[in-house]
C-alpha cells in the first residue's frame, strides 16, 4: 500500500460511512449503536447489513462481507483499491497524492494499453491477406462489415508468435503479455507464445471504454468453441458483460440479455442495440448490479434448450433481487436469437419482444407444464408450487392478480391460493428471522471461524482473546500503554499482524481507522477483521478486560508448550518401545 496513511485517514474522515452507504442502501433500522438495512451484496428480506457510525465500518451478519468505507466502494462500485480511493477523494473534493498507488495503477494502465494495442493488431490482421479465412467466416455468419467494425472484431493469426512479436516490437515484455492473458510461457522456460491462434476475436470492452480482455471463436467446428481471456488484474468475467459498452447507450429502456457473443452481434445488426451477453458464465449478481445501473428492465433471451431455460430461471432470481423488471422472451423454431433472426427476420423478433412474458407468467407456465391439471393430484401439486412462487412477489397487487390466474386454471376460489401464499410468506418470514437472530447471536458470542479456510484459527480460545485485544486497541489505543504484549505471542498470524500494525500506529500517535488499514489486508481478511471489530466490547472496564485477554493468550501458549513437551515425551517413549518391539 503506497498511499500515505494520513491521507487515507483524512479520506475516511471526509467520507462518513453512513453518508456514503446511504446513497446505496436504505438504513431503516437502528439497533444499539448500529444502523441496519438490506444487504446490497446478497439477497435478503430482513435487514442484516449493519453500519457502525462509531467504528466507521460496515458488516453483514448474513454474508459476512464488511470493511471500511473504501472496501464498501470497492465492492459496490466494482473498483480496485486505488480506484476506490480516487472515487472517494473526488467525492470529498480531495486531491489524490502523487505518490499514491502509482506502481499498481501504472501496471493496470500498462495492461489496458497492451490490450488496446492487441485489439488494434487483431483488427489489422482481419483486413490483411492472412485474415482471409476469418473474413470468410464473418461473411458466412452474415455479419456486416460495418457491424464487425463497430464491435472491433479481429483475427488472431494462425501462428504462435504473431501477436507476441508485434507487441515485443511495441516495447511490451513477456511478463506483461502473460499478465494480460495474451501469452503463455513456453515449456522450455524461455520466451512466450500467443494464447489466441486462428480465431475470430471479440474484444471485451468495459463501460469506461477500455479493452479489458478477449473472447476468441474458432473458425468453424472444434474445441473449445470460444476461448476467453483468463482472469487478469483488469479482466473479470463475472463482473463484466459483453457489449454493455454499446448497450448502455441504447434508447430501448431495457437490456436484452443473451448467452452468446454472436447473438449480441446479430441483434445489434438487426437494430436491437441493447443486447449484451455474459462472458461464458451464467449471470452473476455482480453483472446484474452492473445492468441495474443502466436500465430498470431486462428481457432474457437465452438459448432455447434445457440448459438455456434453466439458466433463465436462475437469472430471474438474481435480477429480481435488484428490483429489476424481468421479462422472458419465448422463442420457437430456433435455438438462439442469432438463428431466429436469420431464419425469421427482425420483425418476427420484434413481435417476440412485444409478446415476451413477464417472469411471473413465464414461471407459472413452466410450473403448469410440470403437472397434469386434469387430475386432482396434479392440481394440488400445481397449486402448492404456484403458491410458493406467488408468496415471493413483493407487491400485494401482483399477488392478487396471479392468485386469480392460478385459481382459474384449477377452478378453485382465489382465496384458496391467496391463503396458501400467505401461509408460505409467514413461514418464510419466521425462518428468516430465526436464522438472522441465530447468526447474530453466534457472532456476538464470538465462536465464529473466519469464512476463509486459510484464515481459520488453530486455537479458538486464544484467538478469541486476541480478537478482544485488537478490538480494545481499535477503540482506545492508549489502553495498551505499558502492557507488553508482542505480535509473536498471538496464535493467529493474521491477528498478530494486525496487532503489530495497531501497536506501531498507537506508538506514533496516528489515529486508527479501518480505512487506513484496508490496504494491508486481503478482502477476506478485511471481512473477518470487521466482523470481529463489530462484536461488542465494554470500554468502561477496558483495562481489566485487556489484562484478562492477555492472561488467556499467555496461558494458552503455555498449555500449548506443555502439550508440545508432553507430545515429545510420548514420542520418545514410543520410539523406545518400537525399538524394544523390533528387537524383542
Ligand atoms: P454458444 O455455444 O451458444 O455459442 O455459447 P454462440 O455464441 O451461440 O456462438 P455460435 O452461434 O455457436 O457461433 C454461448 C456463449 O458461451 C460461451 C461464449 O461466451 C459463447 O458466446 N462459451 C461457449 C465459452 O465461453 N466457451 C465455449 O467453449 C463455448
Ligand atoms: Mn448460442
Amino acid at each position: 500500500m503506497a498511499f500515505p496513511e494520513s491521507f487515507l485517514q483524512e479520506l475516511a474522515d471526509r467520507n462518513d460511512i453512513v453518508d456514503v452507504v446511504s446513497a446505496y442502501v436504505r438504513l431503516t433500522k437502528r439497533s444499539g449503536a448500529n444502523l441496519f438495512g438490506l444487504c446490497p451484496f446478497h439477497s435478503e428480506k430482513t435487514p442484516s447489513f449493519s453500519v457502525s457510525p462509531d467504528k466507521q465500518i460496515y458488516h453483514c451478519f448474513g454474508c459476512g462481507k464488511g470493511g471500511s468505507v473504501i472496501n464498501f466502494i470497492m465492492e459496490i462500485e466494482n473498483l480496485s483499491f486505488p480506484d476506490a480511493v480516487e472515487f472517494l477523494a473526488r467525492r470529498a473534493g480531495m486531491e489524490v497524492p502523487d505518490d499514491g498507488d502509482r506502481a499498481q495503477r501504472d501496471r493496470r494502465g500498462r495492461l489496458l494499453a497492451l490490450n488496446k494495442e492487441a485489439a488494434r493488431f487483431f483488427y489489422g490482421a482481419l483486413t490483411a491477406p492472412e485474415g482471409r479465412p476469418a473474413q470468410e467466416y464473418i461473411q458466412k455468419r452474415q455479419i456486416d462489415p460495418a457491424v464487425a467494425r463497430r464491435f472491433g472484431l479481429g483475427f488472431a493469426p494462425d501462428s504462435f508468435y504473431a501477436l507476441t512479436d508485434a507487441m515485443h516490437a511495441k516495447g511490451y515484455q513477456d511478463f506483461e503479455l502473460i499478465d494480460a492473458g495474451l501469452a503463455n510461457a513456453n515449456k522450455n522456460g524461455r520466451g512466450v507464445h500467443d494464447v489466441f491462434r486462428n480465431r475470430l476475436m471479440f474484444p471485451v470492452i468495459d463501460v469506461r471504454g477500455s479493452v479489458i480482455g478477449f473472447s476468441g471463436r474458432i473458425l468453424g467446428d472444434g474445441e473449445p468453441k470460444y476461448l476467453n481471456s483468463r482472469e487478469t488484474p483488469v479482466f473479470s468475467k463475472s463482473r463484466n458483460l459483453f457489449a454493455l459498452n454499446l448497450a448502455k447507450k441504447s434508447k430501448n429502456g431495457y437490456i436484452l440479455l443473451t448467452e452468446g457473443n454472436i447473438d449480441v452481434v446479430s441483434l445489434h445488426q438487426a437494430g436491437f442495440d441493447s443486447a449484451v451477453a455474459s462472458l461464458g458464465t451464467s449471470l452473476t449478481p455482480e453483472q446484474a448490479r452492473l445492468i441495474s445501473r443502466y436500465s430498470g428492465e431486462v428481457v432474457i433471451a437465452y438459448d432455447n434448450d434445457a440448459a438455456g431455460q434453466k439458466a433463465a430461471q436462475r437469472a430471474i432470481g438474481i435480477l429480481e433481487q435488484l428490483e429489476l423488471k424481468v421479462k422472458v422472451l419465448k422463442m420457437t423454431g430456433a435455438k438462439d436469437p442469432d438463428e431466429f433472426i436469420k431464419a425469421k427476420g427482425r420483425d418476427a423478433f420484434a413481435n417476440l419482444l412485444q409478446a415476451s412474458e413477464n417472469h411471473v407468467e413465464y414461471r407459472l407456465a413452466a410450473i403448469a407444464d410440470k403437472h397434469d391439471l386434469q387430475s386432482d393430484e396434479g392440481k394440488v401439486a400445481f397449486l402448492k408450487e404456484a403458491s410458493e412462487l406467488i408468496a415471493e412477489l413483493p407487491s400485494p397487487v401482483e399477488r392478487e392478480v396471479y392468485a386469480m390466474r392460478v385459481a382459474e386454471k384449477c377452478a378453485v376460489s382465489k382465496e384458496v391460493v391467496t391463503g396458501e401464499a400467505a401461509r408460505v410468506r409467514a413461514r418464510r418470514r419466521r425462518r428468516a428471522e430465526q436464522q438472522q437472530s441465530r447468526s447474530a447471536v453466534r457472532e456476538l458470542r464470538g465462536a465464529v471461524q473466519p469464512k476463509d479456510r486459510a484464515l481459520q484459527y488453530e486455537n479458538t480460545r486464544s484467538a478469541l482473546a486476541e480478537e478482544g485485544v485488537v478490538r480494545l486497541m481499535y477503540l482506545d489505543p492508549a489502553l495498551l500503554d505499558g502492557a507488553a504484549l508482542s505480535p509473536e505471542e498471538f496464535s493467529s498470524p493474521m491477528l498478530g499482524r494486525l496487532f503489530g500494525i495497531l501497536q506501531e500506529k498507537a506508538a506514533s500517535g496516528a489515529p486508527l481507522s479501518m480505512a487506513a488499514l484496508s490496504g494491508s489486508f486481503t478482502p477476506e481478511e478485511v471481512d473477518h477483521i470487521t466482523a470481529l471489530l463489530q462484536k461488542p466490547e465494554v470500554l468502561s472496564n477496558g483495562k481489566k478486560a485487556l489484562s484478562n485477554y492477555i492472561d488467556i493468550i499467555r496461558s494458552e501458549r503455555e498449555t500449548l508448550h506443555a502439550q508440545d513437551d508432553l507430545r515429545a515425551y510420548a514420542q520418545q517413549i514410543r520410539n523406545k518401545k518400537g525399538m524394544v518391539d523390533k528387537h524383542g
